[in-house]
Parts: C-alpha cells; structure tokens; sequence
C-alpha cells in the first residue's frame, strides 16, 4: 500500500510566525527519504498553510509525485493548470473549517465536477475526487470521469465507540470494492493515525493512504528531544 504524506501542517507552523521555517519544501524531502510515495499539498483559497511558492517550489523538487488538494474554484484551478501537479484530488473547501469536513457531494456537483474533470484531464492531469465512502457518490463520480476516489476515513476515524468505527469500516470496504468493481482506482484518508490505520490497510482495493496530522504531530514529538538537547548545546558552549 503507498502512502502519500500531506506536508500541510508544517507549513502551518510557519505561517504561525509567517517566517520562513519550518518549510514543507524541505519536510517533502525528508518525507520521500523517508519512503512517502507522493507527496500532499492542499493550496486553500484562504491560504492558511501552503503559499502558492510552495506549490511551484515543489512540483519542482518531488522526485516521487505532487498530489494537489484543491477546491474546484477558477482561481485554484488555473494555478493547477499552470504548476501542472501529478495529480489533483478536488475537495470541499469551507472558509470557517478547521481542516476538509466530508466528503464532496459530487451528485449535487455533477456538471462541475464533471467539467473540471474534463479540464484538467485533457491536460493529462489525472483526476482524483475526495468522497464518502457511499455508493451513488461513487457512481456519480464514475459518471464524470474521474481516475480515482479518494475514500473519506473521517467518520470511520472519528466514530465514538467500537461499534460504530466498525460500521464505518465496513462502509469503506464495501465502497472500495464497489469502487474497484468499476475500474475507478480507490484511495482513503483523513484522521488516519498510527493506532486505528492498520484496520484500513486490510482494504486491499485501496491502494494509496494519505495522511498528514498524525504524522507532522509524531514528527514534533519524535524530534523534541533532540531540537531541546541542541539548543542546551548550543547555548552552553565553552
Ligand atoms: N485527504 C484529504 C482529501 C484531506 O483533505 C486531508 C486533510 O488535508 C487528508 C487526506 C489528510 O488528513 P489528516 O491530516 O487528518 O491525515
């Protein structure tokens, strides 16, 4: 299974400051030593974390591949079309959210999606849509064309009892299957952590994982120790 790692939230730590560190320029780097198999960005129209130089800067140092999250808004997607991405997953995009909240309701969007689809496949953009996992989401999807799904993980996530995150796992592998039942290729994310992700690598359909907060919040953790022993270092040096 791949894993695609979205390098948002450390561009969230510098626009804390609006300095210019920590840069996901250089954690995209370190996140493909690492093993990522591409790397996820969402340019937000508000632009609260990634910039638009970020965006350019990357597509051309991404030695594996440059998924772009985006909304299918006209000013995003002539960015899109110009930095030229291996890939774009559309997503909804609510000013006052706090990060993506659902899937996109690609029933209510038929022609949209389907129009943006179509743009951007015609520039051999491959085309993947951010969805839950039901099934006439799916087949609206598969209706406008797109090359992948990217199944929502939030509620299965999320879910506050046993029970119910099992019901939701059920939805996913169900939806996969259904997904892959119609040569559209499947990949999930969003709340995904290092305790409730190996449930989902048992969906063989999908094959791809994006995931971004857990990983940024185990990096902070993981490197604490070492950024504290440096400046002690540093500062107490004869
Ligand atoms: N997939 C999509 C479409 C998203 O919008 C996000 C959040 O930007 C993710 C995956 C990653 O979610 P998380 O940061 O919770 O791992």
């Amino acid at each position: 299974m791949k894993l695609g790692v979205n390098v948002d939230h450390i561009a969230t730590v510098r626009e804390a400051r609006k300095t210019n560190e920590p840069d996901p320029v250089a954690a995209a780097v370190l996140a493909e030593l690492g093993g990522a198999d591409s790397i996820v960005v969402h340019l937000r129209e508000d632009r609260r974390h990634i910039q638009d130089r970020d965006l350019k800067i990357l597509r051309q140092t991404v030695n594996t591949r440059v998924n772009l999250e985006m909304a299918m808004s006209e000013e995003i997607a002539k960015i899109a079309l110009a930095v030229k991405p291996d890939q774009v997953t559309f997503v909804p995009e609510k000013r006052e959210e706090v990060t993506t909240e659902g899937g996109l309701n690609i029933i209510k969007n038929k022609k949209k999606v389907a129009d943006f689809t179509n743009r951007f496949k015609k520039n051999k953009i491959p085309v993947s849509v951010f969805i839950d996992p039901d099934k006439d989401q799916l087949q609206a999807a598969k209706l406008a064309k797109v090359d992948m799904v990217e199944l929502h993980t939030g509620d299965y996530a999320n879910a506050p009892t046993p029970e119910q995150q099992q019901n939701e796992y059920l939805k996913l592998a169900e939806a996969a299957i259904t997904a892959r039942n119609m040569r559209v290729r499947v990949a999930a994310g969003h709340g995904l952590t290092y305790r409730n992700v190996l449930t989902i690598t048992k969906i063989l359909e999908i094959e791809e994982l994006n995931i971004g907060h857990s990983i940024i919040a185990r990096a902070t953790m993981v490197g604490i120790e070492r950024a504290v022993r440096e400046m002690k270092g540093l500062i107490n040096r004869k």
